[in-house]
């Protein structure tokens, strides 16, 4: 008997995918990732986001693409050092490159949500300590002025930063991101003015549509940890990860009072900083000793992270009960290479969130075709649609086009889980 079983989509779920500027554009050696792709060994396969999926050049066939298979929301970046290429020096070209390719979605009849900050830095930003200083905040800010009302009368939804915590724990904690760094006050400092700049660009969005309606967040990566085994050491460690990673951040952006370690006051006044809750989910952490564990006997993915579909849904009653707005799935989506188990694994996750208790509105899937994916190169395949980088190919899979069908009926019939899901790996 199959473990897969039909079931219908709610008729107010949006499914679309998701891209970030660094990820699939090519072309730009301004950004803080080339620079760091630069020395040998930063990057898996020693390959730079130069190269990419050259979609500065082909948007218009990614976007056809994209339409073909039904995808009708799409989110995606906005690439800082394209626009402010030096300090102060706003480039109109590019922005006006952003619009045209906005504009095509649109007539694609494609709905935008704009990311303004997807982990990367212009150079001359980096090269002045990126958000270890409180002028990060100055400068953020400029640029995000700068791009919405640019935007303000073709979008209507922005994310402002995304997943803090993720870069500021690769860059400061790990070191294995930009700028390389080992230390854990760093971190916290990062995380505080990641916030600042949040706080701040959700106001003057704000400010800047006046009366129209614009929805502003964050996409905030949550992870669900659970202690290796049963002892209660563990569990402790597990309280003060999941806190010191995750919690201590989302009630610092969501609600403008920092909490500890971040800071204590609230700069700007407490209130209510988000319009949705934006989550990204990919996978659970086992820790045991401060650290992650494998458990033996679950599904991992190409890259080795658990697959725990469960965890979508436990973070999102989470969530919900203590932001309580429409909740945005911002990213969800898994590396693998043979596509074997990628139909499945949208399967699972879209199941934890139909059950019609939460306002789920939208789930944007990771991604739409392998890109640039930061330390792993061009090596780790999470597209819906595989890219041969040599050759620029775009290739749906078979995943991709489950998605699509999904997307076209808005349900799973017993006709897809025999075409797409039955010979999945349990
Ligand atoms: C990031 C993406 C990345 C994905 C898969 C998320 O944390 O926002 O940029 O490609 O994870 O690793």
């Amino acid at each position: 008997m199959s473990r897969f079983v039909p079931f219908s989509l709610p008729d107010n779920l949006k499914l679309g995918c998701a891209t970030a500027a660094t990820q699939i554009e090519g072309g730009d050696k301004n950004n803080s990732w080339y620079a760091w792709s630069q020395t040998k060994g930063h990057i898996k396969d020693g390959s730079s986001p130069f190269r990419a999926n050259q979609h500065w050049q082909l948007y218009d066939e990614d976007l056809q693409l994209m339409s073909e298979m039904g995808i009708r929301d799409y989110r995606f970046g906005i690439e800082w050092s394209r626009i402010e290429p030096s300090e102060g020096v706003f480039d109109d070209k590019a922005m006006g490159h952003y619009r045209a390719e906005i504009l095509r979605m649109i007539q694609y009849g494609i709905h935008p949500l704009v990311t303004l900050h997807h982990f990367s830095n212009p150079i001359w930003f980096e090269e002045m300590g990126a958000f270890e200083t409180r002028e990060s905040v100055g400068f953020f800010r400029r640029y995000a002025a700068y791009v919405v009302s640019h935007l303000s009368d073709l979008c209507t939804d922005y994310v402002t930063i995304n997943e803090p915590n993720v870069y500021a724990v690769n860059g400061y904690v790990f070191g294995s991101w930009p700028p390389g760094e080992k230390s854990l006050l760093m971190s916290f400092k990062v995380m505080k003015n990641l916030t600042l700049c949040h706080l701040h660009a959700y106001r003057d969005i704000h400010a800047l549509y006046g009366a129209k309606v614009v929805r502003v967040g964050f996409a905030n990566h949550l992870r669900v940890f659970i202690p290796y085994g049963k002892n209660p050491v563990y569990a402790c460690q597990v309280l003060i990860m999941k806190y010191l990673f995750q919690g201590a951040l989302t009630k610092s952006m969501s609600t403008g009072k920092f909490a500890f370690p971040i800071g204590c006051t609230a700069p700007l006044g407490k209130g209510r900083y988000y319009d949705y809750i934006g989550i990204n989910y990919y996978s659970r952490s086992v820790i045991k000793n401060f650290k992650e564990r494998d458990l033996p006997d679950r599904i991992k993915n190409d890259l080795g992270w658990d697959i725990y579909p469960e965890g979508l849904s436990i973070l999102c009653n989470e969530q919900y009960k203590k932001y309580q707005a429409p909740i945005w799935i911002t990213e969800n989506g898994t590396c693998d290479k043979e596509d074997q188990f990628r139909s499945a694994y949208i399967y699972d996750h879209l199941r934890q969130i139909t059950d019609g208790k939460l306002p789920v509105e939208r789930y944007y899937h990771w991604t739409f075709m392998d890109n640039f994916e930061w330390a792993e190169g061009e090596s780790a395949p999470f597209g819906l649609v595989k890219c041969d980088f040599e050759t620029q190919e775009r290739t749906v899979r078979r995943s991709g086009r489950f998605y699509s069908e999904l997307i076209c009926r808005q349900k799973v019939t017993p006709d897809m889980i025999e075409l797409y899901l039955n010979d999945s790996p349990t």
